[in-house]
């Protein structure tokens, strides 16, 4: 498509929102590498949130007559309702040539200037700069984002937990070192996942209050000239307080490499619970069984079921990483003010967001897709998932634990050694191996015994998983319905 503003019209305006010095339009090759309403576009809405508040803080100031004013904001309300480059709007035939404008505050401009006049719209930018206007609409995208990331972060934790109360009292090999270790409760490792993500909704409580200042007012770099209110303008975009230096307002992006990073460790949580119910769900495992709604087949296979959304969560987190780190590099360097650099900042925040606001979801919903299989607990008997048990009764009689240790070691190696549990090696072979230990120490062993025993704050004894359920659920509930925040 070649559709482009036009050079110069009768007025010998030129359709961006620079040129007056200019003896002749940009190469179009350089115009279209620097143009960014491709992907900006997505920022409409907060664009003309903050053109609306700037008009309303010029009109408060005195320096735009009210009648003017309320044309103004009348048409950019019309502009921001019925646009269709509003993020989400299908593709329309009404919706501009992506290479039609420089950027989304050129395209409110014009889409002003078509409805006021130019004469009128050319005053909105009295005062101001784009350099504080793409901060202020970044800073308003970023806050609404990271508000319904919060809402599908909690919507996962429920979901997790919801999981984990199917799951019930169901025992399992814990690993480490990805080698059997002792028994716990499934449930407990589907909570591990969910106070992973508690926390990540922490980060990005955190990355919401950086983002929380206003730029607006700052003009380019060196502040305006304009008497205006830059608190109330501030409250009126609903951001906490104002930018304090108008230096580093235009060029400030930590909000959005905080929400990078927060969207980052998020993606890298997912990968590894992913990972964690590709395992759990496989055959050799098959603690848990995925649903048809949750699984692909193999075009080649046809006994297969794949757990693809998984991989696929696992994956992502190799996107959202990139896209941190590329967007740090970007930022290196950069001397104070805005720089051209800065446009930059865009792609890799809304594809983070977008990435983690969408794996959160998928994550969601393959919870609820999967089942637990009682058939496939581990048997009471645990196998030699038991050994710290059996030290630890001869540690609980006196004996030093690194003694304790050796003993239930040796006994561990003779059972492997005759293909026997540690509960069915004769109590011979154990007084062989030392006369410490007696009936009552084997037969106390056991995988409901050894998870009753790890009862305290944080284990995986049975009641203490369920009060976890519990408290989780709490937290689910609290979070849904913050006050003052709307639910979707
Ligand atoms: N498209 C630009 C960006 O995203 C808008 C700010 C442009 N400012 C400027 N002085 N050229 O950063």
């Amino acid at each position: 498509m070649s559709e482009r503003a036009p050079d110069r019209d009768a007025a010998g305006r030129t359709g961006r929102l620079w040129g007056g010095g200019f003896s002749g339009p940009p190469d179009s090759e350089i115009e279209r590498f620097c143009a960014s309403f491709s992907f900006d576009r997505r920022l409409l809405r907060a664009d003309v949130a903050a053109n609306r508040a700037w008009v309303a803080a010029l009109a408060a100031a005195g320096v735009l007559p009210a009648a003017e004013a309320e044309r103004i904001d009348a048409a950019l309300a019309a502009i921001g309702a019925a646009s269709p480059v509003e993020v989400g709007a299908p593709t329309g035939e009404a919706r501009p040539p992506e290479n039609a404008f420089e950027d989304v505050h050129t395209f409110v401009e014009a889409a002003l200037a078509a409805r006021v006049g130019a004469e009128l719209a050319g005053r909105l930018r009295t005062g101001r700069s784009r350099n504080d206007l793409v901060a202020t609409d970044l800073r308003l995208y970023c806050k609404e984002e990271i508000a319904a990331i919060r809402r599908r972060i909690a919507a996962a934790v429920g979901a997790c937990a919801d999981l984990a109360a199917r799951c019930g009292p169901l025992p399992v090999p814990g690993y480490t070192h990805m080698r059997r270790a002792q028994p716990i409760l499934l449930a407990h490792l589907l909570l591990a996942h969910a106070a992973r993500l508690m926390r990540d909704d922490d980060r990005f409580a955190e990355a919401l209050r950086r983002a929380d200042v206003c730029p607006l007012g700052c003009a380019a770099l060196a502040g305006t000239t304009v008497p205006i209110d830059r608190a109330a303008l501030a409250r009126h975009l609903g951001f906490a307080r104002p930018a304090e230096n108008s230096l580093d307002a235009v060029s400030d992006r930590d909000f959005a490499a905080d929400a990078l990073y927060a969207a980052a460790l998020l993606m890298v949580h997912l990968s590894q619970i992913a990972e964690d119910l590709v395992l759990a769900s496989a055959e050799e495992f098959g603690w848990l069984a995925i649903g048809d709604a949750a699984a692909t087949g193999s075009s080649l296979m046809p006994q297969k079921k794949n757990p693809d959304a998984l991989e696929l969560l696992r994956g992502k987190a190799g996107r959202a990483v990139g896209r941190l780190t590329g967007f740090l590099t970007t930022l290196k360097g950069l001397p104070a003010a805005y720089n051209r650099d800065l446009q930059e900042d865009k792609e890799p925040l809304f594809d983070a967001l977008d990435t983690a606001r969408d794996s959160l979801r998928v994550l969601a919903l393959v919870l609820g897709h999967l089942e637990p299989v009682p058939a496939r607990a581990l048997p009471d008997d645990g196998g030699d998932l038991l050994a710290t048990d059996l030290a630890e009764h001869l540690a609980g009689r006196g004996v030093p634990f690194a003694e304790a240790h050796r003993l239930a070691g040796e006994a561990a190696a003779r059972a492997r050694a005759s293909g026997v549990t540690l509960r069915r090696l004769p109590l011979e072979v154990y007084r062989a191996v030392s006369p410490l230990f007696d009936a009552e120490t084997i037969g106390r062993l056991g995988v409901q015994a050894s998870l009753e025993r790890r009862d305290r704050e944080g284990g995986t004894a049975p009641a203490r998983v369920r009060e976890r359920i519990e408290a989780t659920r709490a937290w689910v509930a609290g979070r849904s319905a913050p006050p003052g925040e709307a639910v979707p």
